[in-house]
């Protein structure tokens, strides 16, 4: 595009590569973008590549600003935490009432609310996006999670459902709600992505080392689960992993692989805010645990030597236990979605968001990293009864889930005996037990709280607070 062409639709700050192929995504849709990115080198590289598209660039904010049709539409692709206020603080001069920002990064949802506030001061509307699906995803279709003030969404759907990805023809989009709910959803959808990622390597160092599968063996098994109800993004590419050789090696890739897990902090985030809201999630937990837990390497490696454990080895035919894994993983995801999603419907109360679970479940089956199968049934269930207090309940899950949590039970038996840690298993078998308990031996910590620090109990046959002179009584007994 040259200095002439007509003004933009919208303008995309930050040319990483999530920022390049997003702006790519969005043109491709035939909506003109202008772009700027701090570098002007990077902007110069990225104009190279697209001669011929509907893309604009600007090396400076004014410039940027001038570029695009009003009210302006600025999306931000920066890295989340102080870049984005530095951006923000950086263009609002070149704004005027009634312009959008939309911050498309991985903020926390409480910047996310604060820059809102601070912004709609200003007469400027904010949004924040979740967008989903890594560099592929930006570049041929992402999960998106707008939330924000309703006109900046209606602004802006148009491009959003354009370039979300497509499910049967719908867009991976909806509007999730008022202040921080885009950028809430996407939090706990990376929560949730830590549950999975976590349950799929259990189910690695089970049938590795448990059985002794080889890799290759392990690209088959991955392969014939995604292509049945474990179909998913996350087994679809564990599936591949297993398969790539390593250039210097000639061996597998994955065996020279570091085993320490990276994050970037969302998954704490998300065990944080349940935390906070007393929603137990204790497969995300596990799965944020277990990747601090990795990255003890050395004393791990120490404690090899001195903390031996039972053979990994557990009691079983290779072919049947192969199947029972394969349910587990199924019971041990359903459950992680499970946990996520009450976690959203409190925190929808709790700050307003009004959020559809459906809608929730509906855009997450495309373009997204947690996409997978299930949410189909997921989001019937929540379609046919939107007040579900937990998925666990859900008339059309239920069935398959009671069929198939007694082998998730004897997979997490078979772990503890052969000494393979499943946190992540285990974890989502509690909870489903915990869950489906009418009593829980919680009267005994209610006991215990009252004798040591009078903090009361209930009663079962009266009601009201009761306080009991427990060190009295016993000392009397005595
Ligand atoms: C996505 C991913 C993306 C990113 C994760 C990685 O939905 O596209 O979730 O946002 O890959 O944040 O998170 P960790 O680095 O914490 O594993």
């Amino acid at each position: 595009m040259t200095s002439n062409t007509p003004a933009c639709e919208i303008g995309l700050i930050g040319l990483g590569t999530m920022g390049r192929n997003l702006a790519l995504n969005i043109a491709d849709h035939g909506f003109a973008v202008a772009v700027y990115n701090r570098t002007a080198d990077k902007t110069r590289e990225f104009m190279a590549e697209v001669v011929g598209k509907p893309i604009a660039a600007a090396y400076d904010l004014g410039e940027f600003s001038r570029r695009l049709k009003k009210p302006r539409a600025v999306l931000l692709l920066v890295a989340a935490g102080p870049p984005v206020d530095a951006m923000i603080t950086e263009l609002q001069p070149y704004l005027e009432p009634g312009d959008l920002i939309i911050d498309a990064g991985n903020s926390h949802f409480r910047d996310t609310d604060r820059r809102g506030q601070e912004l709609a001061a200003a007469s400027l509307l904010y949004m924040g996006l979740g967008v989903s699906g890594g560099e592929a995803g930006a570049r041929f279709g992402p999960s998106l999670m707008p939330g924000g003030p309703p006109a900046g969404y209606q602004r802006v759907e148009p491009i959003l459902r354009a370039v979300a990805a497509k499910v049967r023809g719908e867009p991976c989009v909806a509007y999730l709600g008022t202040g921080s709910a885009g950028h809430y959803v996407k939090m706990v959808h990376n929560g949730i992505e830590y549950g999975l990622m976590q349950l799929i390597a259990e189910t690695y160092d089970l049938l590795k080392n448990g059985l002794g599968l080889e890799n290759a063996d392990l690209h088959q098994v991955y392969t014939r689960w995604h292509q049945a109800e474990l179909a998913s993004y996350l087994v679809e590419i564990t599936a591949q992993i297993m398969k790539i050789r390593d250039a210097q090696t000639g061996g597998w890739l994955l065996d020279v692989i570091v085993d320490r897990a990276g994050e970037k902090g969302t998954g704490i985030w998300t065990s944080q805010e349940a935390l906070a809201l007393r929603v137990p999630i204790p497969t995300i937990d596990a799965a944020v645990s277990q990747r601090a837990l990795s990255g003890l390497r050395e004393e791990r490696s120490a404690a090899s030597a001195v903390l031996p454990g039972p053979p990994a080895r557990p009691a079983d035919q290779p072919e049947n236990f192969i199947a029972k894994v394969k349910n587990a993983l199924l019971a041990g995801m359903f459950i992680t979605f499970a946990q996520g999603l009450a976690l959203l419907r409190r925190a929808s109360r709790h700050y307003g968001y009004q959020v559809d679970l459906a809608q929730v479940a509906r855009i997450w089956r495309g373009g997204c990293i947690i996409r997978a199968a299930i949410l189909d049934d997921i989001r019937t269930a929540y379609g046919r009864d939107p007040e579900l207090a937990n998925l666990l309940l859900a008339p059309n899950l239920r069935p398959g889930l009671l069929a198939i949590h007694p082998d998730l039970r004897t997979v997490v038996a078979a772990a503890v005996l052969a000494g393979i840690p499943v946190p992540g298993l285990a974890a989502s078998l509690s909870y489903f037990d915990a869950y489906r308990r009418a009593w829980l031996p919680a009267n005994l910590i209610q006991a215990q709280r009252d004798y040591f620090g009078a903090h009361t109990y209930e009663r079962l046959d009266a009601s009201g607070r009761f306080h009991t002179d427990w060190q009295k009584l016993a000392s009397q007994d005595q």
